[in-house]
């Protein structure tokens, strides 16, 4: 079984959506898809309810998902971890121990070499548009990203 995570610093926003997505596209007999924050701000809660929204617009329900943060344990539960931006990135190495714990961390959208910005704009303060963005962005690295995973 492959362990992938999806890390925002909400877990509200935008790792739902990516773990959502990602799901959707892998068999759940060998693939175990995840996500979390970095903060502790909405734990226990489902995610934002844009988020819910847009996801059901393309046929995916995440409105089950509960908001729970990052912790050292998850380097050793899972074998790719996936930070939505570089501050996520920067908050997960922090808590690295060793090199073996920081080789599994990646930038989700360095996985797309025709992005120039590979951060995941965090659409918490703005409107819906902000979430189709973060939809559009996920659904695509998601692709390439499950394509990787399948062919291992
Ligand atoms: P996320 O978005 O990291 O994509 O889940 C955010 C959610 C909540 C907050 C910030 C970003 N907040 O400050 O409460």
């Amino acid at each position: 079984m492959t362990k992938i995570l999806m890390v925002c610093l909400g877990n509200i926003c935008r790792s739902p959506l990516a773990h959502g997505i990602l799901d959707s596209k892998l068999d759940a007999s060998l693939f175990y898809v995840d996500s979390a924050g970095t903060a502790n701000y909405h734990v226990g809660n489902p995610p934002d309810p844009r988020s819910i929204a847009i996801a059901n617009t393309y046929g995916i329900d995440i409105s089950k998902q509960k908001s729970r943060q990052f912790t050292v344990k998850d380097f050793d539960t899972f074998d790719y971890i996936y930070a939505m931006d570089a501050s996520n990135y920067e908050d997960i190495i922090r808590l690295s121990r060793h090199e073996e714990d920081r080789n599994k961390v990646q930038l989700i959208l360095d996985l797309d070499c025709t992005l120039s910005n590979k951060n995941v704009p965090d659409p918490y303060y703005g409107g819906i548009t902000g979430f189709e963005n973060v939809y559009h962005l996920l659904e695509e690295v998601c692709v390439k990203l499950s394509q990787k995973l399948i062919s291992k």
